[in-house]
């Protein structure tokens, strides 16, 4: 069976395969973490271009039949481009849920915590134009936020005042909703949630991605009879294989198979660092 592709710079898209797991038990799942590249948010345009079409290339050399953007950054930059290049392939890719937390919103304002790639990027502010509906829409980037997820440190005191910097002033401005507009940032829920209190809603684009892809596999008449026989989920990453297995052990992620990959030379290697 020909799996559903998906990528991100590291463990973050991972919170969308869950989704797609659930919706989809049957499906093959080949998911590409390309951690020697993360993070992608500072990135410019072009590396991230670059860095998406290797990714891409590389999970429909081994046979995917629909490439899930499992990035909110990757998708801002190189979603357009990647349609492009690979014209028969379908992509679902993602972007921050503005449009349900401005239509559930009371305080009319809704917080946006996102890469700086994602802010800047063309998806987003088209979402913000037609949707946003006289909402008051704060955005925020995280520096440093995904590197902490990538290092496991999930629990960690600096990674607690990252977190404060970043969401103290959202709730300061009175958004009573908040987007996460980062496949990595969900995995920092329960730290969120104990940060923001009850009342204020969380929204992760990860449940509407996976509709998506259900969807297009129906529009396509790709889903079969149901067999009762559970898919498989293949990991591979371009950084270090037993690092990531140790990760979704920990965060109690779908298990899989974790296995080395190399993506065709595209740009250089890790961009900044910003672990405090
Ligand atoms: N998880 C990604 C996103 O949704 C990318 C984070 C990063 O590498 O900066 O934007």
């Amino acid at each position: 069976m020909q799996p559903i592709g998906l990528f991100d710079s590291g463990i973050g898209g991972i919170t969308v395969l869950r989704e797609v797991r659930r919706l989809l038990p049957e499906e093959d799942l080949l998911y590409l973490a390309d951690q020697a590249h993360c993070p992608y948010g500072p990135r410019p345009p072009d590396e991230l271009r670059a860095i998406a079409a290797a990714c891409a290339g590389w999970l429909i050399e081994r046979g995917a039949k629909l490439v899930v953007v499992a990035c909110n950054t990757a998708s801002a930059a190189a979603l357009t481009d990647l349609r492009r290049r690979f014209p028969d392939i379908p992509f679902v890719g993602m972007v921050p849920p503005v449009k349900p937390a401005a239509a559930h919103t009371r305080s009319g304002v809704v917080g946006v915590l996102a890469t700086p790639a994602t802010l800047a990027g063309d998806l987003l502010r088209d979402v913000i134009d037609h949707w946003a509906n006289g909402v008051r829409v704060v955005s925020q980037t995280c520096p440093g936020l995904v590197e902490h997820i990538e290092e496991g440190m999930f629990d960690s005191p600096a990674t607690t005042v990252l977190l404060r910097r970043y969401v103290v002033p959202l709730l300061d401005a009175g958004a009573d909703t908040i987007v996460l507009g980062c496949t990595h940032y969900p995995l920092l829920l329960p730290q969120l949630r104990a940060l923001v209190g009850d009342d204020v809603r969380l929204l992760d684009a990860a449940p509407a991605v996976a509709q998506r892809v259900v969807q297009v596999l129906h529009e396509r008449g790709w889903t079969g009879a149901p067999t009762g026989t559970p898919g498989s989920v293949t990991y591979a990453t371009t950084g270090d294989p037993v690092r990531l297995a140790d990760l979704i052990d920990r965060l109690d992620l779908p298990r899989g198979q974790v296995e080395p990959a190399v993506l065709e030379a595209c740009v250089a290697p890790h961009g900044p660092r910003h672990i405090a």
